[in-house]
């Protein structure tokens, strides 16, 4: 892929959670070691009143506090803030793009924008961007989500933004894609010859798809609450893995051969009717509880009103196409469960037959964990036999074949997500982003199941904070034969 790098970044929400959390952080890291172009400068905007200099001074705190000690190098700080500069805005008001543009300066060296604001506000600041001259040829465009709650909000999005900014400009930002492990999920597939022939109905039993975390509202009420564990994680990051894990192997590692093939799936995924919708789909919200070893408030204390938002949601989806007919993904993800953990488990078939049978030893189906988080490893899990003579039967036993990425390639430096799609977003590959075709295909399915919720007058179960979700989550496997792995 060749790079197309530019010279300039403007950063909308430069003051917000995400800036500070992830992406002054992450461009310090580019910066730290050499990434950014030479002469890049970044222009930060957001509502807060700042100058450059209190905003590098803003900048400096946010580094301070989420830098990791060892990545910590004063001179590198000190050349970093200097390219920062600041111009406070109201997207809402298009004359405030005027001075925004001019403190930008010359785009003729190519520009890259992160846009990161409430659906509401997208249109104006299209517009806007638009009318002060910052979205020409040289200009391109990072969305961060939420891209609207639905289909019919996304494709609104989506059509303003594309009177401005050409699809092969725009870069829908899915952070998961960005994780190491997450590409991994292409090298393990892609790279290596022994998985592909059983990947497929004929060897795998089910998919299974967990994003588990512990923490709950944080500080994203309004956001959180009108969007829901559906919208917020499954529309996205989850129905991303599971294109990964599902797609057809592509031609290239290219944006047009990765994306065709995971739009492919998103088409293929079973559109869920209001009938079945009870059946495989089950919606929690977490009442009080202990979590991540303290003693937390349930969703609507945390809120301070009531609330029909799910926290939680397990979902039994089927892509319907040849190599998937009849293997369920269970996909689930919610707030104020026991543990932080993203996970992929691929069960495969039993044995066909067992000659071990009559001599006591019992058989568990292989398994392959590829665990993103907070751990990465990839783990097989393969039956073998204990040590001793077997005279009352040969015992066997699961064990993991392990290969940790944390400790095979301990030497590298582990990137946050946002590194490498500021980095990728700065020099052109649209690889690891959305396209809009995608976002629409998992609208679809995703408005499919809500309409269900709507038609049947679905509520979300309670369940206590620090537990697997309501117990109708198990029961989804359950009913299956299958347990949910590794609970
Ligand atoms: C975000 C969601 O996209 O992903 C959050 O809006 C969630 O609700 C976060 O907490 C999880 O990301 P990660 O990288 O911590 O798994």
């Amino acid at each position: 892929m060749p790079r197309d790098p530019v010279n300039k970044l403007l950063l909308f929400g430069a003051t917000g959670d995400l800036a500070q959390r992830m992406l002054l952080p992450s461009l310090y890291g580019l910066h730290a070691d050499g990434l950014l172009p030479q002469g890049l400068t970044i222009v930060g905007a957001a509502r807060t009143e700042h100058t450059d200099d209190s905003y590098r001074e803003f900048a400096k705190k946010a580094l301070d506090k989420f830098l990791p000690e060892d990545r910590k190098d004063e001179s590198a700080v000190d050349t970093y803030l200097q390219r920062l500069a600041y111009q406070p805005i109201d997207m809402s008001d298009f004359a405030q793009f005027k001075p925004l543009a001019e403190k930008v300066g010359d785009v003729t060296g190519g520009l890259a924008i992160y846009l990161s604001t409430a659906p509401s506000l997208f249109e104006a600041a299209i517009t806007g961007l638009e009318q002060a001259g910052l979205g020409g040829p040289t200009v391109r465009i990072g969305l961060e989500k939420p891209l609207g709650y639905d289909l019919a909000s996304s494709q609104e999005i989506n059509d303003a933004v594309a009177k401005v900014f050409p699809e092969d400009r725009t870069f829908r930002i899915d952070h998961y894609l960005g994780k190491e492990t997450v590409q991994n999920i292409m090298a393990l597939r892609f790279g290596n010859t022994f998985f592909e022939p059983i990947w497929n109905a004929r060897g795998i039993e089910n998919v299974q798809i967990t994003i588990a975390e512990t923490v709950g509202l944080e500080e994203r009420a309004g956001y959180y609450d009108g969007a829901g564990a559906l919208r917020d994680m499954v529309a996205n990051h989850i129905l991303q893995l599971l294109a990964l894990v599902a797609m057809e192997p592509p031609a290239r590692y290219d944006k047009t051969a990765i994306r065709d093939e995971k739009a492919k799936v998103f088409h293929s995924l079973r559109r869920i009717t209001p009938e079945d919708v009870g059946k495989v789909v089950v919606t929690g919200q977490y009442g009080a509880g202990a979590s991540g070893g303290e003693i937390v408030k349930g969703y609507t204390d945390e809120l301070g009103k009531a609330s029909d938002t799910e926290t939680f949601v397990a979902i039994k989806a089927n892509v319907d196409n040849w190599r998937w007919q009849g293997v369920p993904f269970y996909l689930r993800t919610g707030k104020r469960l026991p543990v932080r953990r993203s996970e992929i488990a691929i069960q495969f078939k039993p044995v066909p037959h067992s000659m071990f049978a009559g001599r006591g030893g019992m058989l568990q189906p292989n398994v392959l964990v590829i665990r993103l988080q907070p751990e990465e490893y990839i783990q097989l899990l393969v039956m073998a036999k204990e040590p001793g003579l077997d005279r009352d039967g040969v015992k066997l036993r699961e064990v993991p074949l392990n290969l940790s990425l944390d400790a095979e390639f301990a030497g590298a430096r582990r990137r946050i997500a946002y590194e490498r799609l500021l980095l990728d977003l700065i020099e052109g590959d649209q690889t690891l982003f959305v396209r809009r075709d995608e976002v629409e295909a998992q609208w679809t399915w995703i408005d499919s199941i809500r309409a269900g919720w709507s038609a049947n007058g679905t509520r979300p179960k309670s369940y206590a904070s620090g537990s697997w979700g309501p117990s109708a989550a198990i029961a989804l496997t359950e009913r299956d034969g299958v347990t949910w792995q590794d609970d």
